[in-house]
């Protein structure tokens, strides 16, 4: 049975669908997981841009709709063995929130992991989400304005009782005035899990319609998407960027989110 995982943020553009595109690509390809990928965000979808799926005869609404089986709008990306259920560009009310969690489970069997891409909406959409989710991941970015935000998502899901395994911390520059992990773990009382740099191959992955694993396998990013896609299958994967080898053997201990990690096998 799939472990289902959501993919969230109440604010926009923090990098939701390019963690799902990034992690599910890296389990499915360097982990050989079966693993499929689902547009949540129903009013302002792009999953589907990432693997050039523009316009997509059937989608999630369709199934959510009761129109199509879910079988039927899944569609495979070759190159990583992703599977997409990608969503339509038309702005139509949730009628059912739980209905996203029905239709999984029929699949459910079939993946090792399903993640769902978020809408950052604080209403049914994100609540679709939530209550298909069996645990989620937030994404954040390290600044004040999206952190409070992030602590709101925290708060709902808590209230909701679904379990937040970890925050991924994307878009890092290394600035000074950047709250720093410490902090942000203070604040939130979520673990990071992964420190993703702010980088131009996250760009260009975009533009190049593939995900950024693939496309620049040694990129920092990628890097750490295929160390957190290794850390929750319980698998070893060894940097291989010789500096990161020579900065590892002379680091005193392991940085934060590597030993934050270890908890992820168990989740
Ligand atoms: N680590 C990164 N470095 C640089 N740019 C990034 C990084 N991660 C994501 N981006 C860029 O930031 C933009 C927003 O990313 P993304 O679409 O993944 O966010 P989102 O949270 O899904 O947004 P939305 O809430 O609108 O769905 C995109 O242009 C993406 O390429
Ligand atoms: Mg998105």
């Amino acid at each position: 049975m799939a472990q289902v995982i959501g993919v969230i943020s109440l604010k926009g553009g923090v990098g939701k669908t390019s963690t799902v595109v990034s992690l599910g690509a890296s389990l499915a390809k360097d982990f050989s997981q079966r693993v499929l990928i689902v547009d949540a965000n129903y009013s302002a979808p792009n999953l589907g841009h990432h693997f050039g799926l523009t316009n997509p005869e059937k989608t999630i609404q369709d199934v959510l709709s009761d129109k199509t089986d879910i079988k039927d709008v899944i569609h495979e990306h070759e190159d990583s063995g992703l599977h997409i259920i990608p969503a339509a560009m038309i702005a139509r009310k949730v009628q059912d929130p739980f209905a996203l969690k029905k239709k999984l489970n029929q699949i459910k069997k079939y993946y090792d992991y399903i993640l769902i891409d978020s809408s950052p909406s604080l209403n049914e959409e994100i609540v679709s989400t939530m209550a298909a989710s069996d645990q989620l991941f937030v994404v954040t970015t390290p600044d004040t304005p999206t952190l409070e935000s992030t602590m709101k998502a925290i708060r709902i899901a808590r209230q909701k009782s679904i379990p937040i395994t970890g925050l991924i911390l994307n878009k890092v520059r290394g600035k000074n005035f950047e709250t720093s992990i410490e902090d942000i773990e203070k604040l939130t009382g979520v673990p990071v899990i992964a420190k993703i740099r702010d980088h131009d191959h996250a760009l260009e992955a975009v533009a190049k319609q593939h995900p950024v694993t693939m496309l620049k396998e040694k990129s920092p990013v990628s890097i750490e998407y295929k160390k957190l896609a290794a850390a929750i299958t319980g698998k070893h994967y060894s940097d291989p960027r010789f500096h990161a080898k020579v900065a590892d053997a002379f680091r005193r201990q392991p940085e934060k989110q590597v030993i934050n990690r270890h908890i992820l096998y168990y989740s």
